[in-house]
C-alpha cells in the first residue's frame, strides 16, 4: 500500500502536535507493512487556485501553476492508495495551507455535472486515494471538529476511511500526562496498522484516542496563567520555553494548578509525602499537596500530617518559584520559615519541572 501523508502545520518539528500525532500514525502504517511518503507542506510552494479551469480545458488533469503542487504532490496524490490530510484545527476547520491543497485537487475531477438521487457532483477523471483525516485542536471538547468533520465527510463521502481527532492537544507534551499521553501516541498508532489492514479505525482505538487528558478547570486554570505571563513578559510560548520562565501564579488557586501541571512523576519516582502551604500577607490562604505513587494531588486548607510546612508570604514564594529570588537565603535571612523535613525542600525542587503550561 503506497500512503501520502501531507501535514499543513506550520510548526516545526518538536513544536507540531500535528506532526507528533502523524509521526505515530505514520510508524503504525509502516510497521503494517505501507510504504509512506512524508510531507510537510511548510516546505512545499503550493500557491492558491485561480480557478481558470485550465486543468479542466485546455490539459486536462493538469494545473497552469508550475510549482511543488503541479511537480510533485498532485502525481504523488493520485498515485497514492491512501492520502493522510493532518492539519491543525484553525477557526474551527482545516487551516489554510490544507484548504490551498485539498483546493488544488480539482483536476482530479471531470466538469460534467452528474447527479444522484438529489446530490449533483463531478465524476472523478482518474484514481482518487482514500482519505485519513487527522486534526488536533486547542480546545478541549472533541465537538471543536465538528464544521470539519462534516465538511469532510460531504466532501469525500465513502472515500473517507477514517478521522483521527485530538482536542487538547497542547496538553499532551506536558510531562505530567505522559501516561495518558502516550497511550494516546500507541493509540494512533495502532490506527495506522488497522488503516492499512482493514481500511478502518475500531471504536476501541478510537475510544483511546480520544481519552481525556486532564479536567478543563486545571487545563484552564494553567492555561490562563501562562498566557497572562508571556503577555507581561513580552514573550511568545515558545520564547518564554527558551527562556525557561516559569508562570507566575496570582493566586492560591492558581498556585495549586501550576504545581500540578509542573509535577514530573518520573522525576517523583514512588516517595509519598505531604506538602504544606501557609501564605501570609496581602494574598493568604493554604493548600497542601499529597504526592504518592507518582501522582500528585492539590487540596485547599491545612493536612493533619505534612512532612513539610512552608510558612511565607505569597509574593515571595512566587519570587522563589520564577527565579526572581534565591529560596536558600530567603530562608536564611528568615523571610520564610520552613517545619518538618527539610529535605523535602531540595526534593521538591526535584519533582517540579518548569511549567510551560499552555500554548
Ligand atoms: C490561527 C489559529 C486558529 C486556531 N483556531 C482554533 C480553533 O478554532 N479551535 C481550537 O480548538 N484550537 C484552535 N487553535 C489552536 C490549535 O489548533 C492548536 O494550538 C494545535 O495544537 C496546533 O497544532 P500544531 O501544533 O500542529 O500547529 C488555533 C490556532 C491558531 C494559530
Amino acid at each position: 500500500m503506497k500512503v501520502l501523508a501531507i501535514n499543513s502545520s506550520p510548526r516545526i518539528t518538536g513544536q507540531s502536535k500535528t506532526e507528533l500525532l502523524m509521526s505515530h500514525l505514520v510508524s503504525g502504517m509502516e510497521a503494517a507493512g505501507a510504504q509512506v511518503d512524508v510531507v510537510h507542506l511548510r516546505t512545499k510552494k503550493v500557491r492558491n487556485c485561480i480557478g481558470c479551469f485550465t486543468c479542466w480545458t485546455k490539459t486536462p488533469g493538469r494545473c497552469i501553476h508550475q510549482d511543488d503542487m503541479t511537480g510533485e504532490l498532485f502525481p504523488k496524490f493520485i498515485a497514492s492508495n491512501l492520502a493522510v490530510l493532518a492539519t491543525p484545527l484553525y477557526h474551527f476547520t482545516m487551516n489554510a495551507s490544507m484548504k490551498a491543497f485539498v483546493e488544488r485537487t480539482l483536476p482530479v475531477l471531470e466538469p460534467t455535472l452528474v447527479r444522484k438521487g438529489d446530490i449533483t457532483y463531478h465524476p472523478l477523471r482518474g484514481p482518487h486515494p482514500g482519505i485519513v483525516a487527522l486534526s488536533v485542536a486547542g480546545f478541549p471538547e472533541i465537538s471543536v471538529f465538528d464544521q470539519l468533520s462534516a465538511h469532510l465527510r460531504f466532501m469525500y463521502k465513502q472515500g473517507l476511511l477514517g478521522e483521527i481527532y485530538r482536542p487538547g492537544a497542547e496538553a499532551m507534551v506536558q510531562p505530567v500526562f505522559r501516561k495518558v499521553c502516550d497511550d494516546v501516541l500507541d493509540a494512533v498508532s495502532q490506527a495506522g496498522k488497522e488503516l492499512v489492514k482493514s481500511l478502518k479505525i475500531s471504536p476501541e482505538t478510537m475510544e483511546r484516542i480520544t481519552q481525556p487528558i486532564c479536567d478543563f478547570e486545571l487545563m484552564a486554570r494553567a492555561s490562563n496563567i501562562f498566557w497572562k505571563t508571556c503577555i507581561a513578559q513580552g514573550v511568545t510560548p515558545e520564547e518564554l520555553k527558551a527562556k525557561s520562565l516559569v508562570p507566575r501564579p496570582e493566586s492560591v488557586e492558581d498556585f495549586m494548578g501550576l504545581m500540578q501541571m509542573a509535577f514530573r512523576p518520573e522525576l517523583a519516582g514512588d516517595v509519598s509525602a505531604v506538602i504544606q502551604f501557609a501564605f501570609t500577607g496581602l494574598l493568604s490562604g493554604s493548600c497542601f499537596f499529597t504526592i504518592g505513587d507518582g501522582v500528585i494531588d492539590a487540596s485547599p486548607g491545612t493536612s493533619p500530617l505534612p512532612a513539610l510546612t512552608i510558612e511565607t508570604p505569597f509574593d515571595l514564594w512566587m519570587d522563589v518559584l520564577t527565579g526572581k529570588a534565591d529560596g536558600q537565603k530567603a530562608f536564611m535571612d528568615g523571610k520564610y520559615r520552613a517545619t518538618g523535613d527539610l529535605t523535602w525542600l531540595v526534593r521538591m525542587k526535584e519533582m517540579f519541572g518548569s511549567s510551560n503550561v499552555g500554548g
